[in-house]
């Protein structure tokens, strides 16, 4: 087991659940000091006594909107005593519908939960962050890289969160701090067949492949535990971007040479059963 983060200091927004769980979790096996963002404090309890369990050394947890962080009392003194070695924005909310299915107030909140939410405790965490000259993880997805139907609002939203995450490394980088983007594929998780069941009646949604991980498209459910272990690496190495699976790397590098191509054969892809 790598010890690059026993010791340190890790900052989760989303680390009480799903990929952002399981990254904590990780962090507690290397002994790492962690500091936890999620709305539900029972939750956050819960996760906060396995954490210490597993071998986290300390686990500080603040239940509040991610968006309203820097107004939760004793966040930003916790982080000055420690400076922050890494911070994962973990926080997103996948979607279901076309984009004419979307209303804009739908467009609005992902907007705001997969944009503007990271961006809030990003700002709020960069003088600690600089203080370590530490690493910033941005949990963003494939569906940021490449669009796939059933899925607008959340491609639309997450290649936003691309961009704005190659524009905080170019702008971070003279102050020692580092920025990695993240774009898996759809990851494993208990409940990925039936997640999105009462959105897609809500809206009435009917065709084929919404209700599937990553909207359908044929792609192997990624091992979070194993995901999670690659991220650590990648920060401790500080590498730019992780793509996972990497074959979609050709995907990705085909809609900039062939981009007609490229959109033909992901529409096959997606209507093969
Ligand atoms: N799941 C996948 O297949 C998949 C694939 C590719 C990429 N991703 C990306 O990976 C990330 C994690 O996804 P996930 O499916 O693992 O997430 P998830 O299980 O839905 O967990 C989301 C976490 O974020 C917290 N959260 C959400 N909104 C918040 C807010 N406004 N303020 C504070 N905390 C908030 C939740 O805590 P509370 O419930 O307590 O608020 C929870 O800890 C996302 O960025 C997602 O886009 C996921």
């Amino acid at each position: 087991m790598s010890e690059f983060w026993t010791g340190k200091t890790a900052v989760i927004s989303g680390g009480s659940r799903g990929l952002g769980l399981h990254l904590a979790m990780e962090l507690a096996r290397q002994q790492s000091h962690l500091v936890l963002i999620g709305r539900d404090a029972d939750n956050l309890r819960l996760q906060r006594d396995r954490l210490l369990q597993a071998g986290a050394m300390t686990v500080d947890s603040f239940a509040c909107d991610a968006a309203e962080i820097d107004l939760q009392s004793g966040f930003r003194e916790r982080l000055e005593r420690s400076g922050v070695d890494l911070l994962v924005n973990a926080i997103g909310v996948s979607d279901r519908g076309m984009l004419d299915q979307l209303t804009r107030e739908d467009l609005l909140n992902q907007f705001n939960t997969n944009v503007l939410v990271g961006w809030s405790v990003t700002k709020s965490c960069l003088v600690p962050v600089t203080q370590n000259q530490g690493c910033i993880v941005n949990i963003g997805s494939l569906a940021g890289l490449i669009g796939t139907p059933n899925m607008g609002g959340y491609c639309v939203t997450k290649f936003a969160w691309t961009a704005l995450t190659r524009q905080w490394r170019m702008e971070l980088k003279e102050r020692g701090v580092h920025v990695l983007l993240v774009a898996p594929g759809p990851i494993a998780r208990d409940d990925s067949d039936h997640r999105y069941d009462a959105l897609l009646a809500q809206r009435g949604i009917q065709q084929k492949g919404a209700s599937k991980p990553g909207g359908g498209a044929k792609l192997r459910r990624i091992d979070p535990v194993w995901l999670s272990q690659r991220i650590l690496v990648a920060a401790a190495k500080r590498e730019r971007e992780l793509i996972v699976p990497w074959k979609a790397r050709i995907v990705i590098g085909l809609f900039a040479f062939a981009p007609g191509l490229a959109e033909y054969l992901l529409r096959r892809s997606l209507h093969r059963d």
